[in-house]
Order: structure tokens, then C-alpha cells, then sequence
């Protein structure tokens, strides 16, 4: 697949995963409000970019096409858990955000206690999710509680706490890198390593010691910091209709983010930073044979994307 736009990578990622996302309830379940007000977040769009980069890795990484139904089950599944954390991100309670993927909240057309549910709800699916595969396939069981991890203290909610408890504060930029790392860091990384942990049934301590897993988690970690740094970039200088999302919120909850920190050119010029760690990263993997040339698209995207 390689020297795709990223136009055509994103509508790959969305027909690969569509199919997958829409086989997650039955027809019972759909019946159930929490599960609609779920599904209506699912469905409302947004660029399927973990998903995306799921099937980079796996192109990448050269794995075997019979991993492919594995993969694409764990992609679903990660998408749930970022798609209940911004179900509950924009919740009154968090960022009180009246529009997401282009469309009013979950809150705001089912109201705050079925949205809250509906959150708890892909939540504990994911997590059904992933102990069903496991039940088949016990090699899976590392991959499987590290993306449990990633949702977790150490991943996205542990980011979710500290970026809650900065609000109106003045804080280092060491923990808002740490805060990054974890709020958006921890999905971006389940996603850049979740195919390639998967093809060698790794444990732990494999996972740790693997040379190519340990480029991976660089490469991820720096794609997170990327991705934020212009998720903040954009709260500044987008347009809510383009976006998708509504803008200038982080000011007005004085949010600590790399724009408020370093300012919108500081932060342009940190981005540019991590652009070119991407960039030695992919360099690296490219000398040891892998074909990293979707990988770069996707780093292009991380500077010129406008949602
Ligand atoms: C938004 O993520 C939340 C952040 C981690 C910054 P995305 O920008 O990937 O959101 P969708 O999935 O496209 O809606
Ligand atoms: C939230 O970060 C990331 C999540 C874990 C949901 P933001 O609060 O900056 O995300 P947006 O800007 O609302 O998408
Ligand atoms: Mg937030
Ligand atoms: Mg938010
Ligand atoms: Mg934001």
C-alpha cells in the first residue's frame, strides 16, 4: 500500500474497520438507549487514525495477511476505548464541549447520565473484548492487558487527572509532557505496537527486550507528543466547522497545553522538533528493511492536518 495520500490511507482505515465496528452489538443490545448513545458517538465519524496506523504497522512490519481479522478486532476495540474517552472528555464535568466528529455531543443529544453510561459501557465492552480473544488465543494475553494498561493510571486516565487538576495552574513542561504521554501518548502507542506484539504472541519481557518493539514505542511516543502538540496548535488557529470539534476552548478553560506554555509559535517549533525525531526514527526502520513509506505520509499529516 505504500505511496498512498493520506486522503486514501484515512478512507482505507475507515472501510477496513467499518465492517468491524458495526458487527460489536447485536441486535438486542441496540435496542438498549446507553448502547444507541454509544453507537451514535461510534458512528459519527472522526479520521479512524489508531485504526490507520494499526494497518501502518502491519504493512510495515511485513506481518503475515492471517493476522489481518486479529488486528483489525483489536483496532475495534481500541476505538471504543478513545471514542469513550471523548464521550467523557467533553462531559460537563470535564471539558463541557457541545460538538465532537463534527456533530453535538453524546451528552447533548442523550443527556449527561445515559452519555456517562454510555461511556462506562464501551468501556467494559472493550474490556469483554479483549478477554473473549484471550479466552481463544491466551498468546494474546500481554497485548491484551498492555492496551488495558494504556486505558488506565498509566495511560489515558491517569493523562485525563493530571490534565483535569492543571487547570489554571502554571505547570512544568516536564509534566506536560508527562500528561500528554499518557492522555493522548497511551492510545497512539496501543495502536503503533498492538500488530507487531500480536504477530509474536510477546510477553512482558519480550515485549521489553525486542529491538524492533523498542522502535516502535519510540516512534509511537514521539508520534503522541506530535499529534497533541498540533491537537493544541489547532484548539488556537482552526475553525470549528473544519475541526469538528468546537476551538478556543482551552483558553477559555485554561487548559495547560504546549500553545499556553511555549505559545503558538514555540509550540509550532516544538512540533517541528518532534517531526524530525519521527522522522530518524522511520529512517532507522527503513535501514533495517521495513517500508516505512506510509509511515511517512502519515508524519506529514501530523504537521498539515486541519482536523
Ligand atoms: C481527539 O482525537 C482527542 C485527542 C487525543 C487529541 P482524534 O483527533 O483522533 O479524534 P477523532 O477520532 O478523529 O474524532
Ligand atoms: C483529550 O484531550 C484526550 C482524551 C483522552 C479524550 P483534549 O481534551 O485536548 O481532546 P479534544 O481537544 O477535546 O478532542
Ligand atoms: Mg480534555
Ligand atoms: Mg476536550
Ligand atoms: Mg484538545
Amino acid at each position: 500500500m505504500s505511496g498512498d495520500s493520506m486522503n486514501a490511507l484515512i478512507l482505507k482505515a475507515e472501510q477496513w474497520i467499518l465492517p468491524e465496528l458495526n458487527s460489536i452489538f447485536d441486535s438486542e443490545e441496540s435496542e438498549d438507549i446507553m448502547v444507541k448513545a454509544g453507537q451514535y458517538s461510534l458512528f459519527a465519524g472522526g479520521k479512524r487514525l489508531r485504526p490507520l496506523i494499526m494497518m501502518l504497522t502491519s504493512a510495515m512490519m511485513n506481518l503475515p495477511q492471517g493476522l489481518d481479522s486479529d488486528v483489525k478486532y483489536f483496532a475495534a476495540t481500541l476505538e471504543m476505548l478513545h471514542t469513550y474517552s471523548l464521550i467523557h472528555d467533553d462531559l460537563p464535568g470535564l471539558d463541557d464541549d457541545d460538538l465532537r466528529r463534527g456533530k453535538p455531543t453524546c451528552h447533548k443529544v442523550y443527556g449527561e447520565g445515559i452519555a456517562i453510561l454510555a461511556g462506562d459501557m464501551l468501556l467494559n465492552k472493550a474490556m469483554e473484548r479483549l478477554l473473549s480473544i484471550c479466552e481463544k488465543k491466551p498468546g494474546y494475553i500481554y497485548t491484551a492487558s498492555a492496551m488495558a494498561e494504556n486505558a488506565g493510571v498509566s495511560g489515558m486516565l491517569g493523562g485525563q487527572s493530571i490534565d483535569l487538576a492543571s487547570e489554571g495552574k502554571e505547570i512544568t513542561m516536564d509534566l506536560l509532557v508527562k500528561l500528554q504521554e499518557k492522555k493522548t501518548g497511551a492510545f497512539i502507542e496501543a495502536a503503533v505496537v498492538t500488530p507487531y506484539y500480536l504477530s509474536k504472541n510477546m510477553t512482558r519481557k519480550e515485549a521489553l527486550e525486542d529491538e524492533n518493539a523498542k522502535d516502535l514505542r519510540d516512534l509511537a511516543s514521539h508520534i503522541g507528543l506530535a499529534f497533541q502538540i498540533k491537537d493544541d496548535i489547532l484548539d488556537v488557529t482552526s475553525d470549528s466547522s473544519v475541526l469538528g470539534k468546537s476551538t478556543g476552548k482551552d483558553a477559555r478553560d485554561s487548559k495547560a497545553t504546549f500553545v499556553t506554555l511555549l505559545g503558538l509559535g514555540g509550540a509550532k517549533e516544538k512540533l517541528g522538533e518532534e517531526i524530525v525525531m519521527i522522522k530518524e526514527i522511520l529512517a532507522k526502520l527503513s535501514d533495517k528493511g521495513f517500508d516505512t513509506n506510509d509511515y511517512l505520509t502519515l508524519t506529514d499529516f501530523l504537521v498539515n492536518r486541519d482536523r
